[in-house]
């Protein structure tokens, strides 16, 4: 039987993946951001997962104005690195796990979660960048990738309560897969930041550890489905919404949460930077 054994959660800046493409991990101002990351490399490469479902969103890379899809979840073989206007990153493809996906993507419709279905598509730093900061530089990436992407670029995205319930329905249906699959969920995406317009560079550093707070504690997470969008835009600047891709992570793992890592660090580019390693508490 498939199991989820971890959750992990993570910012995916861009500069992010710059700064290690171009070897400059170890510059002062990079430094202790990936310091933070230190242990989760370690602590990954010894649970080896076979699968991660990869929840993060699409920055008009594979998406545009044309066609927004809430949930979308990738059923291919495989992704190349988008191009997102300076070239595609020097990273591999990634590989995905059809098998799976399908079920997923069955389980879920049935399930009354009226997922998009994506065979074909490259895709951008909200994901790569994810793989690029828990494994390092490897020649091809450690595991296969369920992309799954959730809209929160254009009003409207789906709520937190939504994220959350997903999340659960995704645990059903790995649970329900025969082959013995040793599953990880990210979500990825935040923490505060803000991009554009007057509040450009607005970070919330209390806001977003109080949030930490509620992802690491092990309840039904009412606090955190409560959350409404007009809070994330207020408190955490108009990227902030990116969070509700974590809810759907934490939404997988259950009530019962024991918190192995943290990580926060401001600045990273225009954002604050967190991590969170999660193992289901059952
Ligand atoms: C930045 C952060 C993001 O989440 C993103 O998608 C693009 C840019 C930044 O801080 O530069
Ligand atoms: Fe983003």
């Amino acid at each position: 039987m498939a199991r989820i054994t971890a959750g992990v959660a993570t910012s995916h800046v861009p500069a992010i993946g710059a700064a290690m493409d171009l070897k400059k991990t170890a510059e002062p101002y990079w430094q202790p951001l990936f310091a933070g990351y230190d242990w989760s490399r370690q602590w990954i490469a010894q649970e080896k997962p076979d699968v991660v479902i990869l929840v993060y969103n699409d920055h008009a890379s594979a998406f545009d104005m044309k066609i927004i899809p809430t949930f979308a979840i990738g059923c291919g073989e495989r992704y190349k690195p988008a191009d997102e206007g300076w070239g595609p990153r020097p990273v591999p493809d990634v590989i995905g796990e059809p098998d799976l996906a399908w079920h997923i993507a069955q389980s879920l419709i049935l399930d009354e979660f009226d997922m998009t279905i994506i065979n074909e598509m490259d895709v951008d730093h909200g994901l790569t960048v994810p793989l690029s900061l828990m494994f390092g530089q490897p020649d091809a990436w450690p595991c296969r990738v369920i992309p799954v992407a959730v809209n929160v670029v254009t009003y409207p995205p789906p709520s937190g309560n939504r994220c959350w319930r997903l999340g659960e329905a995704i645990a059903r249906a790995v649970e329900s897969f025969p082959e013995d699959l040793n599953v990880q969920i990210w979500g990825t995406g935040g923490m505060s930041h803000q991009l554009q317009g007057p509040r450009a560079g607005l970070i919330n550093a209390e806001w977003d550890n109080r949030f930490l707070d509620l992802m690491s504690q092990s309840d039904d997470g009412e606090a955190l489905r409560a959350i409404e969008h007009i809070e994330y835009l207020r408190e955490t600047g108009s990227e902030g919404i990116e969070m509700v891709m974590w809810l759907i992570m934490r939404g997988a793992l259950g009530d019962k949460v024991r918190p192995l890592h943290r990580h926060y660090h401001v600045p990273a580019s225009n954002t604050a930077v967190g991590h969170l390693v999660l193992e289901p508490a059952r």
